[in-house]
């Protein structure tokens, strides 16, 4: 699908997110000059940074199965000895929102990280037997929105912990360039600058953004995506100038018309909002403190000058 066709491949295609690159790409060397499987890696970041396809990308770079499941999938430890005895060795296991593995789970998944075999009770009662299940060696890539929703034993058997970071403008752009490019169509340097300017640093949004606004290009007859028509598609998806969507608006409202710009507490302005505080938590909030429009204190969310200036108001402060 061309959903699929818009991840890259290899770490060479892969726009962005340098640091990050440059660490996988020398231990991914230095593994298969061993003739070892890669080190279990932890990606943890933002939605829409690219997880699942850095995952698929070290499977590749590796010359292994990719495999892929979530932590919310995997109900019993049955499941996971299933997925994992029929792994081939060194393929990588991908599991998406591993902090919500069941706690049952996560426990044989301790043993099979770190010595590849799993310690499962079969069986209830006087019945009940431990059997010991020797696996291939693999390698766990797991992700996550913040790697401290993971427990302590959990986060401690990954040898790698990558942090995914918001895209800068000129990654994105080269991005939205190429995303044009798959899509046989072209758009101007602005237009590209203007859809990475307001794609809140990700490249999700971003290619989103993108499809909406060559639909509307191209039932305007245009050869090529203008900047005018990106800035009216943006304004039409309700994708402010700052890039921020409704219910980002709602968020900051929220706390300025309810709460006189905070602190609240995240529970108190979710419920006013209708939304659930892990969404606002995962979500929304992460991007709206990168670029300073909230902050978080002792007491709870506090909306800045600057994001009252955005709204084009004064914050009269105490
Ligand atoms: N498409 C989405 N994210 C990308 C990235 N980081 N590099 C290249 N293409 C992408």
């Amino acid at each position: 699908s061309i959903e699929l066709s818009l991840r890259p491949e290899s770490l060479k295609q892969y726009i962005g997110q340098d640091k990050v690159k440059e660490n996988l790409s020398i231990f991914i060397q230095a593994a298969k000059m061993r003739n070892e499987p890669l080190d279990h890696v932890l990606l943890y970041g933002p939605p829409g940074l690219g997880k699942t396809t850095l995952a698929a990308i070290i499977a590749n770079e590796m010359g292994v199965n990719f495999r892929s499941t979530s932590g919310p999938a995997i109900e019993r430890a049955g499941d996971l000895a299933a997925i994992l005895s029929s792994l081939e060795p060194g393929d990588v296991l991908f599991i998406d929102e591993v902090h919500r593995l069941p706690r049952s789970v996560e426990e044989v998944l301790y043993s099979a990280m770190e010595d590849f075999f799993l310690d499962i009770v079969i069986g209830t009662g006087p019945s009940a037997r431990s059997v010991k299940i020797d696996l291939p060696p693999f390698t766990l890539v797991g992700a996550t929105t913040r790697a401290g929703l993971l427990t302590a034993p959990l986060r401690d058997r990954f040898g790698v912990l990558s942090r995914l970071e918001f895209y800068e403008a000129k990654d994105l752009c080269a991005i939205v360039e190429r995303t044009a490019e798959i899509f046989h169509t072209t758009i101007t340097k602005e237009g590209a600058i203007e859809v990475a300017r307001r794609s809140r640093g990700t490249p999700r949004i971003a290619n989103r953004l993108l499809k909406r606004i060559r639909d509307i290009s191209q039932v305007k007859g245009e050869e090529e995506i203008s900047l005018e028509t990106t800035d009216q598609a943006l304004g039409m998806l309700q994708v402010d100038d700052a890039g921020l969507d409704h219910i980002d608006h709602k968020l900051l409202k929220g706390i300025i018309d309810g709460f006189q710009g905070g602190p609240v507490g995240l529970d108190t302005i979710a419920a006013t909002i209708g939304e659930e505080p892990q969404t606002i938590e995962d979500v929304y909030e992460p991007y709206l403190l990168q670029i300073g429009f909230i902050q978080r204190t002792p007491r709870g969310r506090i909306v800045t000058a600057k994001a009252y200036q955005h709204f084009g108001i004064t914050k009269h402060e105490e």
